[in-house]
């Protein structure tokens, strides 16, 4: 039986490649870091199949005993400090995990008796290209492993240098280590603070309240109305303000990423590891599509087709410095490891809203669990509506049709 050690197996990634290796076979041990609040919801299913152990990779000595106990034969190294924005508030903690802690990996095998034996796996990043692109003849823009790297952010920085030392020690080592070059991949599991899974989130909170209120008053229809930072909602039948949900804050909006699903992507990080030969791969949808476009598919599959009602740009989300333009060149794995993605941008924006509708709806069955609404915007009551808009209501659009304006 193979044995893979995992440095971030509470993450997103982490929680998906532990899923796929035990469905072949392996055995899984999970590094995760000592902390005050569970942190394994992602894995709480496959908990019982894995080991885990205590473990820092800011700590050295620590990374060399996991790794000399447990006796992986395959490493994969996704532990970091991983949000672009948190790295421009906290620069050296980024720099310690995102950089130190991958060399610290990278040391504990190539000490280790086993050096040989083991492959390791770095997550690499498409943030390593920052500002840069190449051109197509038809002046398409692309980055492919060939495209030089220019970071545009303390993470990016770190991810070039732990992407430089993988590059060292395979070479300099003979060490079985690789990169994967990942562009940006999403998912039901990703973090609340990256923009898709905010963006979704927000869509299942507004759902989930939008039902609650219309259980308590026993309503079809709502009325809304939009003020600077809030949406409104009216009684369509008396005009009375029922209550308010706050709009979904956002910062730059015309970035564009190329986006895939996670799932596919952690398929790739074991397909280089399974190769004889190490190296660095791109992995890549090849599609590009901009923060809009994603808010267009995530708030179409609710039937909201104009989100801009919803939406109030924050200077406090934009980056000191921002990646305007990613879009992967993945020809070379393809050709090589023979991975294509499977998941459709369409597809990941509409199964993370149908996700998030439906967890939100599980959590917020109760209005007075979630109202942001006062006991002073509580001002009207079934018996009113009913009494007045009896006729009314039973004109009303089925719930997701919500009225704007
Ligand atoms: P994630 O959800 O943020 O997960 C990061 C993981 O790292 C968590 O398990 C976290 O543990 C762990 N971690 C953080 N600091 C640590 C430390 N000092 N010691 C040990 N563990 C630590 O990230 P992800 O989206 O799964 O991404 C996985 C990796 O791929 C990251 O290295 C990321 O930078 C890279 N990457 C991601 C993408 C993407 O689009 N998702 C694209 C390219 C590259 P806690 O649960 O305790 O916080
Ligand atoms: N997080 C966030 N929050 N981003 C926003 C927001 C917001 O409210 N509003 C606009 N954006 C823009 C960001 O400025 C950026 O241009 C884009 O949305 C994507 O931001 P994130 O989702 O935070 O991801 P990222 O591209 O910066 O970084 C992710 O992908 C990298 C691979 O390219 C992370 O997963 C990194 O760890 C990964 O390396």
């Amino acid at each position: 039986m193979k044995k893979a050690l995992i440095f971030g197996i509470t993450g997103q990634d982490g929680s998906y490649l532990a899923e796929m290796l035990l469905e072949k076979g392996y055995e899984v041990t999970g590094v995760t870091r000592r902390v005050s609040v569970n942190t394994t919801e992602r894995i709480s299913h496959i908990l019982h199949k894995i080991n885990i152990v205590e473990g820092d990779i800011t700590d050295g000595f620590n990374v060399m005993r996991i790794i000399e106990d447990f006796k992986p034969d395959e490493v994969y190294s996704l532990a970091a400090q991983s949000h672009v924005g948190t790295s421009f508030s906290q620069p050296n903690l980024t720099w310690d995990v995102t950089a130190g802690g991958v060399l610290n990996i990278l040391e504990a095998i190539r000490h280790s008796d086993r050096c040989f034996d083991m492959r390791f796996y770095q997550a690499s990043t498409s943030e390593l290209f920052g500002k840069n692109y190449d051109e197509t003849e038809n002046g398409e823009k692309f980055q492919n492993e060939k495209t030089q790297f220019m970071p545009q952010s303390p993470y990016a920085v770190a991810k070039m240098a732990a992407h430089n030392m993988v590059r060292i020690y395979r070479e300099g080592y003979g060490m079985h280590a690789s990169s994967g070059i990942l562009f940006n991949h999403e998912s039901e599991r990703r973090g609340e603070d990256f923009v898709t899974r905010k963006i979704t989130k927000w869509i299942g909170g507004f759902i989930g309240f939008k039902e609650a209120l219309r259980r308590e008053y026993n309503l079809k229809i709502f009325k809304t109305e939009f003020s600077e930072d809030k949406i409104v909602f009216k009684c369509g039948v008396t005009n009375q303000v029922l209550s308010s949900y706050p709009k979904l804050r956002l910062g730059n909006l015309d970035a564009s990423r190329d986006w895939g699903h996670a799932k596919d992507y952690v398929r790739a990080m074991w397909m280089m590891l399974q190769r004889t030969d190490p190296d660095d791969y791109v992995i890549a949808t090849g599609e590009a599509h901009t923060i809009r476009e994603f808010l267009d598919a995530a708030f179409c599959k609710i039937d909201i087709l104009d989100w801009s009602h919803c939406v109030v740009i924050d200077p406090e989300f934009y980056r000191p410095a921002e990646v305007e333009y990613l879009r992967g060149d993945r020809t070379k794995a393809t050709d090589i490891l023979g991975w294509e993605p499977e998941i459709s941008f369409k597809e990941l924006a509409f199964r993370m809203v149908d996700h998030d509708v439906k967890t939100q709806r599980l959590q917020r069955s109760n209005l007075q669990k979630i109202s942001t609404n006062s006991s002073k915007t509580r001002q009207v009551h079934m018996s009113d509506v009913q009494e007045k808009g009896k006729e009314s209501l039973a004109q009303c659009p089925p719930y997701n049709e919500v009225e704007f304006g």
